[in-house]
Parts: C-alpha cells; structure tokens; sequence
C-alpha cells in the first residue's frame, strides 16, 4: 500500500480526483459492516425478510460433514458460462471427495437469454451424453445439483428461483421450481431418470466441500463471476424456518446488498452506469462492485473518462476501450502481478488499440489496483461481519473458524487474498480465520450436501427403528 501511495503522490492532481472514492477508509468500511449486520438480522425476519435487500435465504442443510459420509454420486454445476457434469466418489476410509470424471458443456449467449425450456432440454442432453459415455446410464444415482442463483428453498429438493444474475435471463424461471424443471426435462427425453436431488447454492458446495477435509468450516465464500457467502447460523434465529435447536446453513445472498441503497454514499459514477447498463438494473448493486463480472467494465468506464479529460493516452480513445465489457476482468491480475504487471499492461494497452507512454501505463495500473483493493476490502468487511455474527451467536470471546473460497477472481488476483485477509484481521479482531480455497467445490460440495443428507436420513431411520424397539417392549411389559 505504501509505495502505491507513493506513486499516487506523483500523478496528476485530477487522476487522483477520480481514484479517490475507490479507496474507503477503515472507518467507512466498519460503518459498511455495521449496515450488513442490520441487514443480516431483516433478511432472517419472518415480517422483515420480504423487503430485505438481503435474502439470507434458508438451504436445508442443516448440518457439515462428520467424516463418515461415503458413496457414488452424479452432481450438476451451473452458475457461470458453463454447465459441467460431474461422477463424483466418496470415500470414507481416507476422508476424500474423488472427482471421477467430468464433463463441461458450453451454454451459448443466446441460451443465457432464451427460454428456459430451452436451457433445461440442453442440461438434459448433456447429462445424458455424461452418462453415456460413463457407462452410467441405467443406475439411478442421487445427484447434487449446484444452482447458483438466489433460490428460495422450500427442502432440500425444491428450490424456486427468485431471480436470475449474473448475466442469465431465461425467460419462464424465475419462480418457479427448478428441480421441477430439471425432471421435465428428463421425463421429455425419457430415456433415463435420476434419484433424489439436492439443490446447492456453489457458497454451501464450498463449504460442505471444504468441510470435509476440516471440519470447523462453517462460512462459504465465492468470488468469481459473482460474489456470496454462506454460514452456519443458529436455527432460533432464522425466525422461517420451524425450531430452535441446531444450526442451518444460510445462503446470505450479500450480493443484493446496497439494493435499497444504503450503499448510495460509496457508489461512483462508474458503478452507477454499470448497473444502469446491465441485463438487470437496481439488483445485486454490492455484487456490482466486487465480482469478475464487473470489475474489468469499471476499470474501462474509469479508462474511458480519464482518456476524454486528456489525463491518459493523449487524449485518444480506440475503437476497442469504447466497446462495452472489452477490457476484461482477468486483464487486471495480469496487469497488476508485481513482476511484469508493467509490461503486461503495456502488451494489454497494445492489443486494445492504444498508444501509451509510461506514464499512461503506470496510470492504468493504479487504477485497476484501485478497483481491485476496494472490491477486496468490501468483501473482508462482508466477510468480517459474518465471522463477527457467528462469535457473538455463540457468545464466544473468540471464534477460531474455517472459510472455503472459490471463484476467479479470489484465486487469480495477486493482491486479492492478501487485501481481504488485512481487512477481516481490522474488522474482525477476534476471529482467527483459516482461509481454505476449495479445488472444484461447487461440484464436490454438491455431492457432499447430498452425502450428508443421506446420513442423517439414515441415522433418523435408525433412530426411529431403535425407538419401534423400546414402544414394543413397553407394549409386551
Ligand atoms: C448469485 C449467488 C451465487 C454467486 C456466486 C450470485 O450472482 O446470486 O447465488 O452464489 O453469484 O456464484
């Protein structure tokens, strides 16, 4: 951060201006974590939680693996550009989750956008062509599937999407059961079926997936296309669901944060016009600021304006930095890796169409690390909010825990880790966090959610079994 500043000093007065309201202060980032908190209890009301701009939404899950989970499993991961198909294996000998084959299967712009019928035909087929080709076809395996939308979960197997993101817009969704939609679409082809499903947000995947190898994970968190998080809250406090013993796993959803605009003070200009030019204005406005989705679109707004105020590039655009979404996200961590960031960016500024000088490229970099920080300091305030929830729930001094991440942009960035980790140790002084970046989480998770649902049916089975036992003796007494 130091020498950062130290260049910073050096620039022009006005790049400066515009870099500014990227970098909040500890101060702002605590009183962003004191409204998340608020935001965290309303979206758990029963009466609050309708206009919570935060959903935390119910999963089901109410319990992380013990270790004895075991089995096959097929498992659904859909949530980006691509669909992928998973056989997964868990074997319980050596506590390990085994990718045993998998396949990817693109899913085209206008299939993003087209109806949904459409899109679930499509994730039929490729299931299919899967099981085909794993000699599966025929076994009727549980399958998780990793769903990566806000969805309302009414139980484990039946989850209404309550609206798209990231860029997918299918018409006839939204609403409606999307386990429904998946049957359909295998009972249309006819020529297989599938066993009991389990629908998974990727954050719970995450961390059932990390939860495996160290059990003390309770908190998932992606950072990719998109941004969420989810823990394990107390179930007396998640006043929708039935109960009062135990814990469930909450999908918070904190990409909606900010949609009644509590966020108004921290927002840009740039941040204003990428929500106003995305597929879905007003929603998921702190998502808009943190995910691999947005990221490199703001850096090329903030571009564009300094260009136009002849701060950058002598005052000339190219055809490339004025087309929407050209400057992509993963341009960032190149341009900003701390040996060769700096001929990165100049290669990147080339193939953009630009003519630089030093200046201009020690510039974009600054701005690129300006976008990036505050992404990674918003998201350690979320973060730190959770981690800070949980130890007060269990009126702990202080809470030792477990976080499993994904997503590009946590995994990628050189700097990101390293940022969001300092600001949880500001924010959250009495938790120690162990970060564990989960390799394939949304697809393994899937099936581990499936595993320990299977487990605990078992020992409810059991239970009920031993219970019949003692009611007969008492009967033959
Ligand atoms: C979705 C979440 C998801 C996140 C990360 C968001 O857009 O609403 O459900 O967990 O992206 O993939």
């Amino acid at each position: 951060v130091g020498k950062t500043n130290l260049v910073r000093v050096a620039l022009p007065l006005q790049v400066q201006e515009y870099l500014e309201p990227f970098h909040l202060s500890v101060e702002k980032l605590r009183e962003v974590s004191a409204r998340l908190r608020k935001d965290l209890v309303r979206g758990l009301g029963k009466h609050s939680h309708h206009k919570a701009p935060v959903k935390m939404l119910p999963t089901f899950v109410r319990a992380t693996p013990d270790g004895t989970e075991k089995g096959d499993f097929l498992a659904l991961d859909l949530g980006g550009t691509n669909f992928r198909v998973l056989h997964v294996r868990v074997v319980e000998e050596e506590q390990k989750v085994l990718k045993m084959d998998s396949q990817i299967c693109a899913i085209p712009k206008e299939m993003m956008l087209g109806p949904g019928v459409q899109l679930f035909d499509h994730i039929a087929a490729c299931l299919n062509d899967f099981l085909v080709s794993q000699n599966l076809k025929g076994q009727t395996l549980p399958l998780g599937f990793t769903f990566s939308f806000p969805c309302e979960q009414k139980e484990i197997d039946k989850s209404i999407l309550i609206r798209w993101t990231k860029g997918f817009n299918c018409s006839g969704v939204e609403g409606e059961d999307v386990v429904k939609l998946l049957k359909e679409a295998i009972h249309r082809r006819g020529d297989y079926d599938i066993g009991s499903v389990a629908m998974v947000n990727d954050t719970v995947g995450t961390m059932m997936s990390c939860g495996y190898r160290d059990q003390s994970c309770e908190i998932g968190m992606i950072i990719g296309t998109g941004t969420n998080a989810c823990y394990m809250e107390e179930i007396k406090n998640v006043r929708r669901v039935e109960g009062e013993d135990g814990r469930m796993c909450i999908n918070t959803e904190w990409g909606g944060f900010g949609d009644d605009g509590c966020l108004k003070d921290i927002r840009t200009e740039f941040d204003v016009v990428v929500d106003e030019t995305s597929i879905n204005p007003g929603i998921h406005n702190f998502e808009k600021m943190i995910s691999g989705m947005y990221l490199g679109e703001i850096v090329r707004l903030l571009l564009v304006r300094l260009t136009e105020n002849k701060l950058l590039f002598e005052g000339r655009t190219s055809e490339a930095l004025l087309t929407p979404d050209a400057f992509e996200t993963k341009f960032m961590s190149e341009i900003e890796e701390r040996d060769g960031g700096l001929e990165n960016t100049q290669n990147i500024l080339t193939e953009l169409g630009l003519k630089w000088d030093s200046v201009d490229s020690r510039i974009v970099r600054l701005v690129c690390n300006a976008v990036s920080s505050r992404s990674a300091r918003l998201c350690g305030a979320a973060l730190a909010t959770l981690a800070n929830r949980i130890r007060v729930n269990r009126r702990l001094d202080h809470l030792k825990t477990t976080v499993g991440v994904d997503g590009t942009v946590y995994k990628k960035h050189p700097n990101f880790s390293e940022e969001l980790r300092a600001t949880v140790r500001l924010l959250a002084p009495d938790c120690d966090i162990t970060f564990l970046v989960s390799e394939d989480g949304s697809g393994k998770g899937a099936a581990m959610v499936t595993a320990v649902a299977q487990r605990l049916a078992h020992q409810t089975r059991l239970l009920e079994e031993s219970d019949g036992e003692v009611d007969d003796e008492e009967e033959e007494d």
